[in-house]
């Protein structure tokens, strides 16, 4: 590699500092196509240590709320309605871009992950960089725009909460936010269309929904390779470079879980909302024993 060429960590950190999420979105979808051209050879450089952002770069424009002060979405009835949870799921996007982009430059390196680990969570940044981009020009057709309305960053904050630690960054926001996300889209899609919106609809039903469902799976995925991988330190560094072989069976969930549901009540606060999205949960490759017994409130929390 050249002194010069830039690595996808150092694109990465680029996106990272871009605050206007339309070119947050559109500089991190050519990073993407470059990387998965290959137009961009090397996933970090051995021996440059680069600082990862405490916080992203953000549009200061977008007014910030604690999430309990936030008003109330409705249920789509109404183009207000509509006009708020549009807007709603916008910001929650342009945080998905963030998320993505950061674990690729926080934790790639520092955890020594595979190729495919970078390559996954970069085909995760391009949807989201997508979903926002159709949420924001929906959002204009429904005669609003991104920052109109008041928004909080919550997402962000469990972000922090996890920035020291890759397999609780993979449980809270990718097996539990986005897997929770899975659960209430469907929900969202028929008050859109109640509502008499199908082309908002359709948008969640045939690009978002199904793009969530490879995000979420995503986290379980290298969930549990993260987890074999401290299981059988041993095996060859071959072996590693692919999920696939390391990625476990049935029977490797019985470590697995534990420490999921471990993580889960150390990093994020109460139980998981039933009812879940057992079908959808399923596609993405985690059964109920992973999130269920999260359901209950633990004896001695109460
Ligand atoms: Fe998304
Ligand atoms: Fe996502």
């Amino acid at each position: 590699m050249g002194p010069s060429e830039e690595t996808l960590v150092e694109a990465a950190l680029r996106v990272l500092s871009t605050a206007d999420p339309f070119e947050k979105a559109r500089l991190g979808d050519s990073v993407a196509t470059r990387w998965l051209d290959g137009a961009i050879a090397e996933s970090y450089h051995p021996h440059r240590n680069l600082l990862v952002p405490d916080r992203p770069a953000r549009l200061s424009t977008v007014r910030l709320v604690p999430p309990s002060l936030m008003p109330k979405l409705g249920k789509a009835g109404s183009l207000q309605s509509r006009v708020a949870i549009v807007h709603s799921l916008a910001h929650i996007e342009s945080w998905a871009i963030d998320l993505s982009w950061d674990i690729i430059a926080r934790f790639g390196k520092q955890e020594a992950m595979p190729k495919e680990f970078f390559t996954d969570f970069v085909k995760v940044a391009q949807d989201e960089g997508r979903h926002f981009t159709l949420l924001a020009s929906r959002l204009e057709e429904l005669g609003s725009y991104y920052g109109a309305l008041p928004a909080h960053d919550g997402l962000w904050d469990s972000a922090t909460a996890t920035s020291k630690d890759l397999l609780s960054r993979l449980a809270v926001e990718h097996c539990v936010h986005e897997a929770r996300g899975l659960d209430v889209l469907p929900t969202t899609i028929s008050r859109f269309r109640n509502g008499g919106d199908n082309i908002t609809a359709d948008l969640l039903e045939s690009v978002v929904y199904p793009e969530e469902i490879t995000h979420c799976a995503a986290g379980v995925k290298w969930f549990k390779y993260l987890c074999q991988r401290s299981i059988n330190p041993s095996s060859d560094k071959e072996e590693q470079e692919t999920c696939a072989a390391s990625c476990g069976s049935t029977s490797d969930e019985n470590e697995v879980i534990p420490k999921f549901h471990a993580i889960v009540r150390t990093h994020f606060r109460g139980p998981l909302k039933p009812p879940f999205n057992e079908a959808a949960r399923k596609a993405a490759g985690f059964g109920p024993e992973w999130y269920e017994p999260l359901a209950v409130k633990e004896a001695n929390t109460q």
